[in-house]
């Protein structure tokens, strides 16, 4: 049984997810040293499958990349991450992880993730300036800053790899 500490690697669908994902975010945080769980929501996956990504990041990791929910009859396919980057986050996926709402994998995880308190969540949300003029755009960033979760907010052509930097010291160093 592997003793390296797991990394939940959880993307939605932002612009340039389908060709940084792996570059910026999975294969560094590989060569870290951390164990990738990785769930993508499903239009992440969608967008993934299509190019081919999805295949070249199951071959980071041991863990099975995630996307649909398990069904009741079958066991977890791992334990929970010892920690999470949510990179690249959507306004629509950090909205409804402010509001709890968890209608998909990548939601259930960090939901779950972020009401244990105590596991160290990285936000790094990647949204339009239309998108962050929505009334409830403020409010989520303060729920979820409230709750524990760290935001690592960034110009969107700024590497994602700083989010690696930001939960490696969270836990301690690794990387
Ligand atoms: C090419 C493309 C790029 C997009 N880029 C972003 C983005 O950077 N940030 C964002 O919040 N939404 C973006 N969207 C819209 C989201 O994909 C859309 O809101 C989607 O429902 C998000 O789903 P998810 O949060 O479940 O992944 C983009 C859509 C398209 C088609």
């Amino acid at each position: 049984m592997s003793t390296r500490l797991i990394l939940g690697l959880v993307s939605s669908a932002c612009y340039g997810v389908d060709t940084r994902l792996r570059r910026e975010l999975a294969e560094p945080a590989a060569a870290r040293g951390w164990r990738l769980a990785i769930t993508l929501t499903p239009t992440a996956t969608r967008w993934l499958s299509a190019n081919g990504e999805l295949d070249r990041l199951a071959e980071l990791t041991d863990l099975p990349v995630r996307s649909e929910p398990r069904l009741p009859s079958e066991p977890k396919p791992y334990r929970t991450p010892d920690a999470f980057v949510f990179a690249p986050a959507s306004a629509n996926s950090v909205a409804k992880l402010a509001l709890g709402i968890a209608d998909n994998q990548a939601l259930t995880a960090l939901m779950e993730a972020v009401g244990a308190q105590g596991i160290p969540v990285v936000v790094r949300p990647q949204a339009d300036p239309a998108q962050r003029g929505h009334p409830a755009w403020r409010r989520h960033l303060v729920t979820l800053r409230e709750a524990g979760v760290y935001l690592d907010d960034g110009a969107p052509e700024d590497s994602w790899e700083s989010s690696l930097d930001v939960v490696g010291s969270l836990v301690g160093g690794i990387g």
